[in-house]
Order: C-alpha cells, then sequence, then structure tokens
C-alpha cells in the first residue's frame, strides 16, 4: 500500500525515483509524484500527479541535477484520486511522502489548529502540517516531538527547507528499508526492489527510530538520541527477478518461475529424505506436544492454509482451524498454549495478519511464519520462522506465493505427523519423495498455457464463474475463484460440489463458466455427477481431472489434463491451470494483470 522512495548521494535524484518508483508501483498506482533539493539549494520542489508513474514522468523536467529527493507512489485511503492528494505533501518548511494511515488526524486538526494549513483531503498532510508546527529549526527535535503525538501506522521520509541535501525517515508499521554505498550514497524504499540495482546489502528501519541521510552517511538514533547500528542482511535473489525478462507481465513470469520457488521452498528441507527445519534454527521440539493448530492469514495466503489444514487434518487426524486474519483479531481466541499458531504471509507486512500475531502470542509460545521477505515484521515477530524463498512477488496477484506456501504447509504437517507419532517414517519418506516431483509436475502444467490461453475466449464476456470441486480441490478451487476475480473483474465463486444442490444451482444458467476440480480419487464419481448437474442445465464446464478417458460431452466441454500425482499433490498442478485461466481472462479482455483496479500488494492499512 503506496510506494515511497528516497535517494541522497552522488547522482542526479530523478531518475533514481522514478527508476524505483516504477518498481514500487505494486504497492499502489493512482497517483505517483517526486520532491527534490532545486539546484541543490534549500528550495523544495515538487511535481506531482493523478495517474501511474508514467504519467509523472512526463510531466518531469527532461534534465534535472538535484542529487537529493523523495518519491511516492500512491494508493488511496483518505481522499479521492487527485493531483491534490498526490503525495508528497508540503506544508510551511516540510515536505513529506508517508506510507500507512494516521487515525487521529482529525482529532489532531483540531488540537493543533491546522486546518488553514490543508489543501488536500488527506491524512498525511495533517501530518506534514504538524511537523511543520513543531519546527523549530532541528529537524531530530521536531520528529521527537512529533512522532508520538500519531496513533496509526506510518513510514515518512521528510525533506526540512534549509537542510538541503539531508532526508529524514522514521516509521511505525509500514515497512521501510536503507542502505549506504560510499560510491553511490544513501537510499530508502518501501522494498528494496526501489535500489537493488545499487547495493545488494540493506537493512530494515527500526520502528520508531530516526534515519538521516546525506550523501555521505546514513545515521540511525532511536528516540531518545542515542546512536543505533544498522542491522545489515543480504539480499538473496538476484536483481533479475525484479524484472519481467521478457515476459509481457511479471504475473505470468511468477506463474512460470514456480518449479524453481518450490525447489528452493523445499530443498534443504529434506533430509534423509524426512522433513527437517534445523538449518532454520526450528527444531523438533518446537513440534512437540502440539494439540492442535490455528492458521491465520489473508487472501491466497488462507487459501493456501485451507489446503494445509484439509491436507494435516485428513492426513494425521491433527485438528486445525483456519482464521481471517482480520476477524480472528476481533474474536475470542480459542487457543491454549499446546496450539501452534502458523501465520501465513508472502510480503510478512500484512497488518491484519500481524495484528492477529500479536494478539496470538498472548496465548501460546508456539507461533510459526511462513513468509517470504526476509526481516519483514510477521518473521521478527513470530517465535520461529519458515522463509519461503520464492524471490520477489511483484505481480499484485499472487500466485507463485500460493504453491511455496502450500508445499511448506505440507513439509510442516509431515513433520508434526511424524513427531506426534501420527505417521511413520517409511510413509514420509515416500510421500518427500514424490513431493520433490511437484517442479516437474508445474512444468508439465506450464506447456498447456496456449489451449488454456485459448479457450478463455469463452471466458471474457462472463458476468459470472463458478468452481467446484470437493475436499483439497474445494481448498484450491477457493484461490482459483480469487484469481479470476481479483484480475479479471468477473464475479467468481467457489463451491464444494456437493453443495451446489442446496441453492446455489439456481445460479446456472446458459454459458455460464463452471471451473470443476476433480483430482481426489475418493470422491471422484461423485465430482463427476455434481458435474453433469451443472452441465444439464446449460453450464460451460471446463474439467480439470486426472482421468484420461473422458470424452463424454455431457460431463465437460473443455478437459484439461493433470498427471497422475498422488491425490494430495494434484493441487499443485490445478493450481497453474486456474491461474492460467485468470491470467489470459484477464488479458482477453484488454485489463492489466498486474495492476488490478483497486487493490495493491502488501495491504499495511487495516
Ligand atoms: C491475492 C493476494 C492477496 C494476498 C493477501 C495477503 O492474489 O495476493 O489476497 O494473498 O493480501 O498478503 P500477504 O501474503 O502478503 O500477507
Amino acid at each position: 500500500m503506496c510506494g515511497i522512495v528516497g535517494f541522497t548521494g552522488k547522482h542526479e535524484a530523478q531518475d533514481i525515483l522514478l527508476a524505483g518508483l516504477a518498481r514500487l508501483e505494486y504497492r499502489g498506482y493512482d497517483s505517483a509524484g517526486i520532491a527534490f533539493f532545486k539546484d541543490n539549494g534549500d528550495h523544495i520542489s515538487m511535481r506531482k500527479t493523478a495517474g501511474k508513474v508514467k504519467d509523472l514522468a512526463a510531466i518531469c523536467d527532461e534534465e534535472n541535477n538535484s542529487t537529493c529527493g523523495i518519491g511516492h507512489t500512491r494508493w488511496a485511503t483518505h481522499g479521492g484520486v487527485t493531483n491534490a492528494n498526490a503525495h508528497p505533501h508540503r506544508v510551511g518548511s516540510v515536505v513529506l511522502i508517508h506510507n500507512g494511515i494516521i487515525e487521529n488526524y482529525h482529532e489532531l486538526v483540531s488540537e493543533y489548529g491546522l486546518q488553514k494549513d490543508l489543501v488536500s483531503e488527506t491524512d498525511t498532510e495533517v501530518a506534514a502540517a504538524l511537523f511543520n508546527k513543531m519546527y523549530n529549526g532541528d529537524p531530530i527535535e521536531t520528529i521527537k516531538k512529533t512522532v508520538p503525538l500519531f496513533v496509526g501506522s506510518f513510514a515518512f521520509c521528510i525533506m526540512f527547507k534549509s537542510h538541503p541535501g539531508e532526508i529524514y525517515a522514521v516509521r511505525n508499521v509500514s515497512p521501510m528499508v536503507a542502505a549506504f554505498t560510499e560510491k553511490d550514497g544513501a537510499f530508502i524504499a518501501s522494498d528494496l526492489t526501489a535500489f537493488v540495482d545499487y547495493s545488494k546489502d540493506y537493512f530494515i528501519v527500526p520502528e520508531y527510530h530516526i534515519l538521516r541521510m546525506t550523501q555521505d552517511r546514513i545515521e540511525l538514533t532511536d528516540l531518545e538520541g542515542k546512536e543505533v547500528k544498522p542491522e545489515y542482511l543480504k539480499v538473496d535473489w538476484d536483481v533479475s527477478a525484479a524484472e519481467k525478462e521478457g515476459y509481457d507481465h511479471f504475473m505470468i513470469k511468477e506463474i512460470h518461475e514456480q518449479p524453481n520457488a518450490i525447489i528452493r521452498t523445499i530443498g534443504g528441507r529434506i533430509h534423509g529424505d524426512l522433513p527437517d527445519f534445523k538449518d532454520d534454527g526450528v527444531s523438533d521440539d518446537f513440534f512437540e506436544g502440539v494439540r492442535d493448530i490455528t492458521i491465520i492469514a489473508c487472501g491466497t495466503a488462507m487459501y493456501a492454509g485451507m489446503v494445509g489444514r484439509t491436507f494435516i487434518q485428513n492426513k494425521f487426524g491433527i485438528p486445525v482451524n483456519v482464521a481471517i486474519a482480520s476477524e480472528f483479531r476481533y474474536e475470542r481466541p480459542v487457543i491454549t498454549d499446546e496450539t501452534m499458531v502458523i501465520v501465513i504471509s508472502q510480503s510478512g507486512e500484512t497488518i491484519d495478519s500481524l495484528e492477529a500475531l500479536r494478539l496470538a502470542r498472548k496465548y501460546t509460545k508456539k507461533t510459526l511464519a511462513i513468509v517470504n521477505v526476509k526481516g519483514s515484521s510477521i518473521a521478527r515477530e513470530s517465535d520461529a520462522v519458515l522463509y519461503t524463498h520464492a524471490g520477489p512477488e511483484i505481480a499484485v496477484a499472487s500466485t507463485k506465493a500460493y504453491s511455496v506456501q502450500v508445499a511448506m504447509m505440507y513439509l510442516i504437517g509431515c513433520k508434526l505427523g511424524l513427531v506426534s507419532g501420527r505417521t511413520t517414517e517409511a510413509e514420509m519418506k515416500e510421500f518427500m519423495a514424490d513431493l520433490k516431483k511437484v517442479p516437474d509436475i508445474i512444468k508439465s502444467m506450464l506447456t498447456i498455457e496456449s489451449k488454456v490461453d485459448k479457450l478463455t475466449s469463452r471466458m471474457t464476456n462472463a458476468e459470472h464463474a463458478f468452481y467446484i470441486g470437493r475436499e483439497l480441490d474445494y481448498t484450491l478451487s477457493m484461490e482459483g475463484a480469487l484469481k479470476l476475480k481479483e484480475i479479471s473483474y468477473i464475479h467468481a465463486e467457489a463451491y464444494a460440489a456437493g453443495e451446489l444442490k442446496h441453492g446455489t444451482i439456481a445460479l446456472i444458467d446458459e454459458g455460464v463458466p463452471v471451473i470443476a476440480i476433480a483430482s481426489q480419487s475418493d470422491v471422484y464419481s461423485k465430482v463427476i455427477s455434481n458435474i453433469r448437474e451443472v452441465k444439464a442445465r446449460g453450464a460451460y464446464v471446463i474439467l480439470i481431472s486426472k482421468d484420461a478417458k473422458i470424452t463424454d460431452e455431457s460431463v465437460c466441454d473443455v478437459h484439461l489434463q493433470i498427471p497422475k500425482v498422488r491425490d494430495e499433490l494434484a493441487v499443485f498442478a490445478s493450481v497453474v491451470i486456474c491461474q492460467m485461466i485468470a491470467y489470459y481472462t484477464s488479458i482477453g479482455k484488454g485489463l492489466n494483470p498486474d495492476q488490478p483496479r483497486n487493490l495493491a500488494k502488501s495491504v499495511t492499512v487495516e
């Protein structure tokens, strides 16, 4: 939600800011802006506009010699998409950009008499006005006095008139990373993709610490003024991972990256043919004494959790509850110190998941994070963390993160099964051997991409679509439906195939697309009967199954065959088809699947 970037150093800032913003556009793309010290003097100039980063680039001067500036790409929360509401915001001597939400902005306006300073409808401008009101010529003292007055989440980059070449930053909850190199200068951003071309070493700006950046150094102090040494991390992926590398969109690139992502997630965690997390610093003791599991997550990550739930409960008989993070926070938690709480999050910054984790930690010391982004808040605040190593996921619609999260849930489930004596080493060795085949299973599905592309021509005019399946296929259907909804804007619902006849079948009419997934052997014939019921009512049925012999037109219009793998692993094949259906339907409708309307990646607002 909103991308921020700042640079002060030995190069012209504008190009670095615009390139950084283009990389951060996945976080918000309704308005964009930059501010910089004009001619490196003490006057701060701004350019901002409603629209995308390319619209901002169009209003920027071709030449700009400033070597210090900040930039922002917005996902609107307070106030519509207008030029005035775009960041940066200037009030008096202060120019700033912000990611997050200042919850008490109304109260601040009346308490500090800020109304006369405001020209936009944003909470951010109120923050700029408050910093300006408190400004006494000393930026650090001003930040120290002002920051405790804010309620909410924030990552601010601030420039003060009369302090050319300097950028100040402070954050609470909303992410911010920074780096300094002798050769280039100081960088700051919501996410290191913005400056990874310049530095592979970076640090996470600690909450409630003040960062001062100049072209020669970075200084970090706490709110008491004590100097703090930044803890540098190293990027474990290559710069090319943040580029499209010849693909039309990040989404299709990331769909294709799934085989390698799975290899990185499970490789190194299977030792002696058994699941093993010792290299992650998570010993078997952590899995001992677990009576039940609560999985907490949002969106796609939650759907990955649902697959994990069905897998663990059915295979090992361990009770598993899946909670929507934003609801869990306000429910009475039914967890004890014998509950393992698993928080799944690609970004590791989703505020609802983070707050739910904080609540869960009051009840159990067995919180385990499955996270992709190294050093993110959820990773740092959990008792244990398992990184999925999928590389940066830039498309707003999550694809590879889902597959690796499911793979990780399978590894965790098997570990719990073994530690609790609910399965045998022999059984798990066989399962691990099959799990290692998942990358090849996915590769084989990528070969039918053009077939999927063609069949989506029947989907582009649809207003509604249904995804049906039973058991693991039902949980997978939810992810399939979400993918279609978010990038093609077709209303899509997932139903347990056996549930349709209890009401929803009334919605099935001539030509309504039904994506039916039938990979689970024990319920196969039952799903096929359910499919016949919708087919008989005119549905356009796309069937995903392992059955090589389907020729019967009373069952489906199109059959997409997946390999004959064990039932638990079929989900990896079927999800690739669902992702491709959503992608090509979006393309067929002339949409940009990487930047769906109203959405942004990394949801850091509640
Ligand atoms: C959908 C999607 C979202 C995220 C959700 C959680 O394609 O990407 O539903 O899965 O916002 O995000 P993380 O995993 O970062 O916590």
